[in-house]
């Protein structure tokens, strides 16, 4: 079997298109293996999404690690890729090292960090200590209370130029892959051509050599907000409530559980049960 590096740059070579999800689970990996996804991030989105926290910032390693598992547990050809949390990577060289090789140990194949040029000497030592890396720049949500918030990127000059400088960086530096993430379309398309290790995007635009999007907002099942990139596939909040709704219904009037779904003695064995029950002392 090809490593992750090989598989991800043939594609490139090859102009098939990398199609990654981010979830969180061991019922959702193994759909997503099932549906032929090439690799899965377990994506510290799932702060939000499944944790109930109100940003990325919130999740710790050890959060991270037990979805990481879980994942992990469902795969059998699909790689896995670990998104380093908040302030896993950010205190030092010793200490992500440290944290990545966590991840790579429950059964992570690649780490993604978020940041562009002033991360690439870390990304380089990660590498050279034989860790795959997916780079991710563009809107970055544990930097959005430092740089600009939730807006997409990439809609002047000076900013675009430093993205591109990002992306060159990153490369440079050893990443895979790198994640674009809100990206103006234009911008994307001109990172995308200018590097041989593919992009993978995130509402920047087509023309990105994979795509990746979030399990809960492609099903409909996240709805605190929805970002304009996010198509909806499927509305299983929808689905969900009516299921539950029904369940309630037929509880409170005895409809469930009926016959199919109840044990059964025998005859024999339940009259010989009401004797023993006639003949006890209470
Ligand atoms: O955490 C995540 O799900 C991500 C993707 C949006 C790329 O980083």
């Amino acid at each position: 079997m090809d490593s992750i590096n090989e598989t991800f740059l043939k594609a490139k070579e090859e102009g098939r298109k990398i199609v990654m999800l981010a979830c969180y689970d061991y019922p959702s990996a193994l759909m997503a293996e099932k549906a032929s996804i090439d690799s899965i991030l377990v994506g510290d989105s799932l702060a939000m999404t499944v944790l109930g926290y109100d940003s990325t910032l919130q999740v710790s390693m050890r959060e991270m690690l037990i979805f990481c598992e879980a994942v992990s547990r469902a795969l059998k050809r699909t790689f896995l890729i670990a998104d380093m949390p908040f302030l896993s990577y950010q205190l030092g060289l010793e200490k992500a090292l440290e944290n990545a090789g966590k991840f790579i140990r429950r059964g992570a194949k690649a780490v993604k960090l978020e940041g562009g040029k002033e991360i690439a000497p870390l990304v380089k030592a990660l590498v050279d200590a034989g860790i795959p890396v997916m780079g991710h720049i563009g809107l970055l949500p544990q930097y959005a209370y430092l740089k600009g918030g939730f807006k997409y990127k990439g809609r002047e000059a000076r900013e675009a130029l430093n993205l591109f400088e990002d992306a060159i960086a990153l490369e440079r530096a050893g990443v895979f892959s790198i994640v674009l993430e809100a990206i103006s379309a234009e911008v994307a398309k001109s990172i995308t051509e200018n590097l041989k290790v593919p992009t993978i995007g995130i509402g920047s635009g087509p023309n990105c050599d994979g795509q990746i999007l979030v399990f809960h907002d492609l099903l409909g099942l996240f709805e605190r907000f929805k970002p304009k990139y996010v198509k909806q596939y499927a509305n299983l909040s929808e689905t969900i409530l009516k299921a539950l709704s029904s369940y309630r219904e037929e509880v409170l009037n005895n409809i469930y559980p009926d016959d199919e779904h109840s044990y059964h003695m025998s005859d024999d064995e339940y009259r010989k049960f009401l004797e023993l029950l006639s003949k006890n002392e209470r």
